[in-house]
């Protein structure tokens, strides 16, 4: 088992979560020049992937798109990315997990919710019955979403966000941290605020802001 780090703080959040779920971890592919982390060795760069066939990978850096990416071309090359779920979250049997999705302590995924490949759900974050949270979204801490809340892919959703039921967050939008989300969010776009208003167009740019 290798795990793919990349920059940042989500990696080693993931990395912490993989251990505590049992998953073997015995070395890292990493960039920021560091010999290890939390007593396991970084082997070379996140771009040797390929050199180790048959290695079962995690995938959990911050940037969603550089995660999507690297998760789709392991995958496309045959190899494994491995779903991580904290032993403390609770995903129920009902719901549906894709590929390399990453699930922290005592997230919930609740039935008839479905998680596309390479999404994140951070600590506490919740995603009600019927929930759509989109390949490669990530979810901050805390966030709460009720039943039927849908995510568009590559969506960023700041700590402690609230959604209405039934919303639908577009596509590389950008949540700010604390909003209420009452309405619709249109693609590419960076909501904050209670209730929720346009900050701009930027949207989720990759990583966290
Ligand atoms: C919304 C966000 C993306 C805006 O970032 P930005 O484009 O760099 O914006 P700025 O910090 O320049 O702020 C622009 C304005 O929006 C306001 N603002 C920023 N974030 C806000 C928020 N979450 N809620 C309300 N207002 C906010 C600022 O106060 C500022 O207002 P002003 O012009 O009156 O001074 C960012 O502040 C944020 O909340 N990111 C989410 C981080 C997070 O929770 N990540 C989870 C990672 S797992």
């Amino acid at each position: 088992m290798i795990a793919a780090m990349g920059p940042g703080g989500q990696a080693r959040v993931t990395l912490d979560a993989a251990l505590a779920a049992g998953i073997p971890v015995t070395g890292l592919l990493d960039d920021s020049g560091a010999a290890e982390y939390f007593g396991i060795p970084v082997l070379g760069p996140v771009a040797s992937w390929s050199e180790y066939q048959g290695a079962e990978f995690i995938v959990g850096m911050s940037d969603q798109f550089l995660r999507v990416e690297l998760g789709e071309a392991i995958v496309a090359a045959g190899g494994t990315v491995r779903t991580v779920v904290h032993p403390t979250a609770w995903v129920s049997p009902f719901a549906s997990l894709g590929v390399g999705v990453c699930v922290m302590h005592a997230a919930s995924v609740h039935p008839d919710a479905v998680v596309r490949d390479f999404a994140i759900l951070n600590a506490r974050a919740s995603v009600d019955h019927d929930g759509d949270i989109g390949r490669g979204v990530t979810l901050g801490p805390g966030v709460t979403f009720p039943g039927t809340v849908r995510v568009g892919e590559f969506a960023s959703v700041g700590a402690g966000v609230v959604a209405r039921p039934g919303v639908t967050i577009g596509t590389r939008a950008l949540i700010g941290a604390g909003a209420v989300v009452t309405k619709d969010v249109p693609e590419g776009e960076t909501w904050a605020g209670n209730p929720a208003r346009a900050l701009g167009v930027a949207g989720a740019a990759g990583g966290t802001r």
